[in-house]
């Protein structure tokens, strides 16, 4: 297999020395509001960070520093998608770096896309956001086309459309599968996760 245009060529990310040194939240949002123009690219990071962080609390019993870790992970994950899509995922991990953060979240943002970028997500905050990533996007795209968008929105429909293939078919079933083979939760608990946790986010 020919290597991924965007693969970052090595799986070590951060200095260790930086563990737990997460910037500011409003921090990420300056950076989000410089780099990405794209207001429906930006509320997409804000529902992944949403989702997240509620998942870090409700499921993994994560005190408050490590689920503003993983909602960081969610914020940023795109942050570089918009202005540098030729080296998207490398440019935010090297700004990360710059910044001294945390390494747990620059690896995070590293492996959210492992047929791309070529890192294995490992921990399960990885795993997590590999899992969200593309559902979260699907699931606001199926609330989009409705005329009461999240309100009444059922998890048969969103399984349904899953299996529609011209439906946001841009959204990779593959990655879906392969994201959720690596976790014990199933599908149909992971959709209600998303749409309960990211239907308010604005
Ligand atoms: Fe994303």
């Amino acid at each position: 297999m020919s290597t991924p245009v965007l693969a970052l060529g090595r799986s070590v990310f951060g200095d260790p020395a930086n563990k737990g040194n997460l910037p500011p939240l409003e921090d990420a949002h300056a950076l989000l509001a410089e780099w990405v123009p794209n207001e429906r690219l930006r509320l997409h990071m804000k529902q992944v960070a949403a989702v997240m962080k509620a998942w870090a609390l409700e499921c993994e019993g994560a005190d408050e520093l490590t689920a503003r870790k993983w909602e960081l992970a969610g914020l940023l994950h795109d942050a570089d998608w918009e202005k540098y899509p030729e080296a998207h995922c490398r440019i935010i991990i090297e700004k990360l770096e710059e910044m001294n953060v945390d390494p747990d979240v620059i690896h995070t943002i590293a492996s959210h896309g492992p047929k791309h970028f070529g890192v294995e997500p490992e921990t399960k905050m990885d795993k997590m956001i590999y899992v969200f990533d593309e559902l979260s996007g699907f699931i606001h795209a199926a609330a989009l086309i409705r005329p009461t968008r999240y309100e009444g929105m059922d998890v048969k429909s969103i399984l349904k459309k899953l299996k529609t293939a011209s439906f946001a078919a841009q959204v990779s079933r593959d990655d879906i599968n392969d994201a959720l083979s690596r976790i014990d939760t199933p599908l149909e608990e992971i959709i209600q996760f998303v749409i309960d946790h990211q239907k308010d986010v604005v």
